[in-house]
């Protein structure tokens, strides 16, 4: 007997591998407030993505380096605690893992305090991953352009356009998978080496910039409601201009996601 027999169920882990598995794409979006949180709901969104990028798009700030984990567990709570169903990340915000330690701790605060299902971190850190799995907690990796590292890369541009770049990033992808990630996030990389990742691992590969072949897809929600300011990147698309409301731009993108009409060959690489 469950109290919360009227509850829709919680997307888990398992659930996203085995949308994996048959072929249905899976939607995600992110998102910062309960409200926006609701309505991603509503719409069917599999996955909410409380990301760093809340730092430009909330914040105003021009990257997401300022971010720290108490504004990422705040931001982190009013998204949780207004979903039903999503599956809930938190992204892990500039030198949050730097060390063993500060990665458990840090992630532990996102999980216990924010409500995040799942903790997001950028770059080839294999060692993080299979630390902070071994203490139970699910890690997505993001690989491909990683914007916490913007002062390293010079710029926020297209990355394994050359083959033994490309080749670094399929390691780095495999890698994270063996240390026991159980999701991955790959941006702004060429739509072919992207899909090659894809059939290459077992755990779902979630693009934002890198093609239709990934299993799933990302934006950032103020990008693709046109509510950000400056250039839209080339791989998101305005869902407003053929919406009438909010919510129908975000089940508009629901749907396309799981179609594979978004993204189309002008939002790849
Ligand atoms: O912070 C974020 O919104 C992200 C997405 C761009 C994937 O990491």
């Amino acid at each position: 007997m469950t109290i919360y027999a009227d509850r829709p169920k919680q997307l888990s882990i398992t659930d996203l591998a085995a949308m994996k598995q048959v072929g249905d794409k899976i939607s995600c979006l992110t998102a910062y407030d309960a409200s926006f949180s609701a309505l991603l709901d509503l719409a069917g969104i599999d996955v909410i993505l409380v990301g760093d990028s809340l730092g430009m798009v909330i914040q105003g700030h021009s990257s997401t380096i300022p971010v720290t984990v108490e504004e990422m567990v705040y931001h982190t709570r009013c998204v949780a605690t207004a979903r039903k169903r999503a599956f809930v990340i938190a992204d892990l915000p500039f030198a949050a893992y730097a060390t063993l330690e500060q990665a458990l701790q840090n992630s532990a605060r996102l999980m216990q305090a924010g409500g995040a299902q799942m903790v997001k971190l950028e770059g080839s850190r294999p060692e993080v991953v299979g630390f902070l799995v071994n203490q139970g907690i699910p890690v997505c990796g993001h690989l491909g352009l990683l914007p916490q590292s913007v002062n390293r890369l010079g710029g926020y541009r297209v990355q394994g356009r050359h083959p033994e770049d490309a080749q670094k990033i399929l390691k780095d992808a495999i890698a994270l998978e063996k240390a026991g990630a159980d999701l991955l996030i790959l941006e702004c990389v060429p739509a072919k080496l992207a899909g090659e990742i894809a059939r290459n691992l077992g755990i779902p590969v979630i693009g934002i910039g890198a093609g239709v072949d990934c299993d799933g897809q990302v934006l950032v929600l103020y990008d693709m409601l046109n509510i950000s300011t400056g250039n839209r990147p080339r791989f998101s698309k305005n869902f407003m201009a053929e919406a009438e409301s909010i919510e129908g731009a975000i089940r508009h993108y629901h749907q396309a996601v799981k179609a594979l009409e978004f993204p189309s060959a002008e939002h790849c690489y």
